[in-house]
């Protein structure tokens, strides 16, 4: 493989990138020269000639977008292009015309019945190809944002210099199959256009393989051997029979464990031109199991395989690739309602939606400390609604045990059905059936070794129809697709093929208060809720305020003022004002004002903001726990729940646990509070009752139950006085699935006049260690729910809790020191020590790791990121201590900050 320049080929007038290719190689183009075709002065094929002077185009990455190019060309710059609206001001007209990419390479003609290809993986919204003056695609063919093929080319390769182009064609949403963000953020100016997946050369023998499929025959755990075919397709591309042999290995791909290497072959005879498909039995004995995070390891294989001649040499070689041997499987239960099983044991689908990058650039780092969030969390799937990533983006969800619920997206052209009546889009043609054929079997293709992969949606919002169906299910079996395959992820309707999806999509979108998720509001008419049952495909409370470091950085001072004294304000970081609802924070604001108080500052705004996302959070993933074997909803337990949304594409403000500068803040901590411990003690806001309950999947079979004890503390607010005191011992340690009220707390919140904090503490009784701290601030006067007025994304409110008295508190003193725990090439661990030495609570307490290079002290700007803290925002009860800690990125100068609603702000610690 020559992933840049190996060798350059001399005595050009440039210096070229020389691809040496034998058969079985295949090289990535390693970068482009870009320009609008209105400047460009040539036609595409003219400039497919080699020696096309492109000294005044654009040098970009070999994986851009026109406008993440133009953005690495320097034309735009991004903290510009982010800053207050800004982007609107982008010429869209500019975009409106074909994009040309153009890149020359030395080749050497291939040897007589050799082949040369050009493979694509999807160029948006659709293009023509030329090498060395020739049309080789045409954009009738090669469309779609996940078209992928394979053109030979050999016919038209020079030995020395090769120029190739590609004529990327303005994307328009209602009539391309590309990736619109719908209502999430405003559109990016080219609508996504451009080779934003990488386009390969590769040279074969006489015959071409496949990336290789693999079916096992894998069920459940343990299993004393599993078989493996290792399917690949067979293309002789010359006009005379082939004979040759396939040989291959599969191996394991990790250092730890058992080390197996197990070779295998076969024959293969073509006749003339022809194209079969081979599978290949393997049997593994012993076979090392993947395992979802948290569940076990995360085993993987290797697979490689070649085909040779008669005479041994290559003809072609697969790319290696790993796969894991598990199962997943999915069933509607007696509700309807979608169930998910791995290895045989059930699966609660606890996870958020994905965004990629606005511009669809792909930093394999950014994913990793993405990832990273997504466990800590204790999230365990990321849904991508038809913003299907990279290949080192399921690499990567397999080695950490991240499962990916992959499917195509809602609205504009993927939605165009004569029963969609929201669809502005145009029909399908024949064409764009073809195309869905193509990009669904060129997904498969790529998606389906990868073990992270729990399932395909073939629809959002709505079901493909019949026709489509059929096309996008034919793409799956012949790419031996194995997982599940669910007509849409909502509940309107399903193609007969597949019959109902067991998804619901009923909101919220937008801002609930926190007993909106376990409410059970069976007596209203309507039947169908988005509270916390059955498998929810994308909810939430629409929450995700970025820190102040974040927001100054895409907010003018304008902007920074209107988000706290204009409540109603629209806002250009939110969704475009066609999604009406979404484009302010109006829901949000009004609750946030009733609720905590009108702010007095944009400081006060966002401390507010925070408490708001925290509690909204945690109040969603405890539903749907506490729910996950309740008889309530009419005995429709809650069965799994992709939170709306996990991150955002650009700087936003709403829809994320976490900013795009990947700061964590309120809603993310909220998230952890309630899904990263395995044995949880939570608090239902509605029947007011603390609950156990089990996070995790895996039953600790085999060893003894070990005891659990419960205690829960209720104070005033104001004053720290305690009103409830209970102590539960003799719990047994939960099994997975469980939900088990352990006490109730209805009759002390009743004798509460004011805002009280509720404590809850799980210990593990023989040692006392804690399993779990939780802690809420409640009032004897919940927010009320106006069932009947639900819509499609909010329930309002027709009565608010009480908060006000929050801020009103007086000043505790808190102590706070920090040991650094470790230090590694990647940054340090840091404990930070915290004591209350005050008789009253010290609420929501945030630690701030910041640089030191800042110019103000106590300034929390240079906020670090990525950081993984133990827990933050946290409440301490008079005289109470805890300790947390932090990963962050340095090694040194660091520093410390502590805030607090009743706490003064300090630098506690630096380093
Ligand atoms: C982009 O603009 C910002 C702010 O104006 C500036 O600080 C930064 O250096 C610019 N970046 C580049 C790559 O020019
Ligand atoms: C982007 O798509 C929208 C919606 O289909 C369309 O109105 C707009 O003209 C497109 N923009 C460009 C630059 O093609
Ligand atoms: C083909 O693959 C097998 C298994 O990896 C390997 O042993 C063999 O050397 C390869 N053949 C050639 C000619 O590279
Ligand atoms: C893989 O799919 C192809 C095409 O549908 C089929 O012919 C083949 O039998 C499948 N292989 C396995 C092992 O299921
Ligand atoms: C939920 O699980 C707990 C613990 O396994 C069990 O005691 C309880 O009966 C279950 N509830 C329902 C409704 O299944
Ligand atoms: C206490 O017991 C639990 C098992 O319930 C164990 O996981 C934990 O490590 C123990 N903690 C201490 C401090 O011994």
């Amino acid at each position: 493989m020559y992933p840049s320049c190996s060798f350059c080929l001399l005595g050009f007038l440039t210096l070229v990138s020389g691809f040496a290719l034998n058969p079985g190689d295949s090289v990535t183009i390693p970068g482009w020269y870009l320009q609008s075709s209105v400047q460009a002065r040539e036609d595409a094929r003219k400039l497919s000639q080699p020696d096309v002077k492109t000294d005044s185009w654009h040098r970009i990455g070999p994986r851009s977008t026109v406008m993440a190019g133009l953005l690495q060309a320097g034309v735009y710059n991004e903290s510009e292009l982010f800053y207050s609206d800004h982007m609107n001001g982008v010429v869209l007209s500019d975009f409106l015309s074909p994009w040309l990419y153009r890149e020359e390479f030395g080749l050497q003609v291939p040897p007589r019945g050799d082949h040369i290809f050009l493979v694509t993986h999807g160029i948006s919204s659709k293009a023509d190809l030329y090498l060395n003056g020739a049309q080789v695609a045409s954009s009738d063919y090669q469309q779609g944002s996940f078209g992928g093929h394979q053109y030979d080319v050999t016919a038209h390769v020079r030995s020395g210099k090769n120029a190739l182009v590609v004529q990327a064609y303005p994307t328009d949403y209602h009539a391309d199959f590309s990736q619109g963000f719908a209502d999430w953020n405003p559109a990016p100016p080219d609508n996504g256009t451009g080779v934003w997946r990488d386009i390969e050369l590769k040279q074969t023998g006489p015959t071409s393989l496949s990336p290789v499929r693999i079916v096992t025959d894998f069920k459940t755990a343990p299993n004393e051997r599993a078989t493996v075919w290792v399917i690949t397709d067979v293309t002789n591309h010359n006009n005379v029979p082939f004979q040759g042999a396939l040989q291959g290995i599969i191996e394991t791909d990790q250092d730890v464990g058992m080390q197996q290497r197990i070779p295998f072959s076969g024959n293969v005879r073509l006749k003339p031109n022809e194209h079969a498909t081979v599978s290949l039995p393997v049997v593994i004995p012993n076979p090392q199991i993947w395992w979802p995070a948290t569940w076990g390891r995360q085993s993987l294989y290797a697979v490689q395989l070649n085909v040779t001649t008669l005479q041994g040499t290559v003809s072609d070689r697969s790319r290696r690739s790993t796969f894991g041997i598990r199962h997943v499987k999915s069933q509607l239960n007696s509700n309807k309602d979608r169930s998910f099983s791995i290895n045989g044991q059930s699966f609660h689908v606890r996870g958020a939606g994905y965004a990629p990058d606005l511009f669809l650039r792909f930093d394999i780092n950014r994913i990793r400390a993405i990832f990273r969030y997504v466990l800590d969390m204790g999230l365990n799937t990321i849904r991508l609604e038809g913003k299907l990533e990279h290949p080192e983006f399921y690499d990567l969800a397999d080695r950490m045990g991240i499962m990916v619920l992959a499917g195509w997206e809602c609205c504009d052209k993927w939605e165009a059905w004569e029963y969609n009546p929201d669809s502005e889009a145009r029909q399908w043609t024949s064409t764009d059936y073809t195309t869905a054929y193509h990009q669904m079997y060129h997904e498969s293709a790529y998606l389906q070794t990868h073990p992270s992969l729990l399932g395909f949606i073939l629809g959002s919002d709505y079901w493909p129809n019949e026709h489509a169906t059929a096309q996008f299910l034919s793409a799956l079996e012949q790419t031996n697709w194995t997982n599940p395959i669910i007509a849409s992820a909502s509940g309107r309707g399903s193609p007969p093929a597949l019959g109902p999806s067991g998804m619901k999509m009923l909101g919220p979108y937008d801002w609930v208060p926190p007993n909106y998720w376990t409410a059970n509001p069976q007596d209203q008419d309507i039947t169908e809720w988005g509270t916390a049952y059955g498998f929810g495909s994308e909810q939430g409370p629409g929450v995700g305020t970025p820190t102040f470091p974040s927001l100054t950085r895409f907010l003018s001072p304008a902007d920074l003022h209107n988000l706290w004294s204009h409540p109603s304000a629209g806002s250009y970081h939110l969704s475009p004002p066609r999604a009406g609802e979404f484009h302010t924070r109006k829901l949000y604001n009004t609750a946030l004002f009733r609720r905590y108080g009108t702010p007095t500052s944009l400081e006060d705004y966002l401390q507010k903001s925070q408490m708001m996302d925290y509690e909204a959070t945690r109040a969603e993933f405890e539903g749907f726990t506490m729910n996950q074997n309740s008889s309530r909803n009419g005995g429709r337990p809650a069965m799994g729940v992709i939170y709306w949304m996990l991150n955002s594409a650009w700087p936003s403000l709403h829809w994320q646990l976490f900013d795009y500068y990947l700061r964590p803040a309120g809603a993310y901590f909220g998230t952890k509070a309630a899904a990263a411990q395995g044995e949880h003690v939570a608090y239902d806001y509605v029947s007011q009752d603390i609950r156990v309950v089990n996070n995790h999947h895996q039953p600790t079979s085999g060893r003894h139950r070990d005891k659990r004890r419960v205690e829960v503390e209720l104070i005033t607010a104001a004053d720290g006085k305690t009103v409830d005191r209970q102590v539960v011992v003799g719990v047994d340690e939960t099994e997975p699935g469980a939900s088990i009220p352990i006490a109730n707390v209805a009759d002390a919140v009743n004798q509460l006049s004011g805002v009280g904090f509720l404590k809850l503490l799980l210990k593990d009784s023989a040692n006392g260690s804690v399993l779990s701290r939780n802690v809420y601030w409640v009032t004897k006067k919940n927010d009320i729910l106006d069932w009947e007025k639900t819509n499609w994304y909010t329930t309002p409110v027709s009565r608010y809790a009480d908060f006000t008295g929050l801020s009103t508190l007086r000043m505790a003193s808190v102590l706070a020191h920090v040991n650094r725990k470790q230090t590694t090439e990647d940054g340090s661990t840091l404990e930070v020590a915290l004591e209350n030495k005050a008789d009253i609570p010290a609420f929501f307490i945030r630690l701030t790791a910041v640089d030191a290079a800042n110019r103000q002290e106590d300034e929390v700007d240079g906020e670090m990121a990525p950081v993984i803290w133990s827990d933050n925002y946290v409440t301490l009860f008079p005289r109470e201590s805890l300790k947390l800690t932090v990963q962050i990125p340095r090694k040194d100068g660091w520093r410390m900050v502590m805030t607090g609603v009743n706490v003064k702000k300090s630098v506690v610690g630096r380093g």
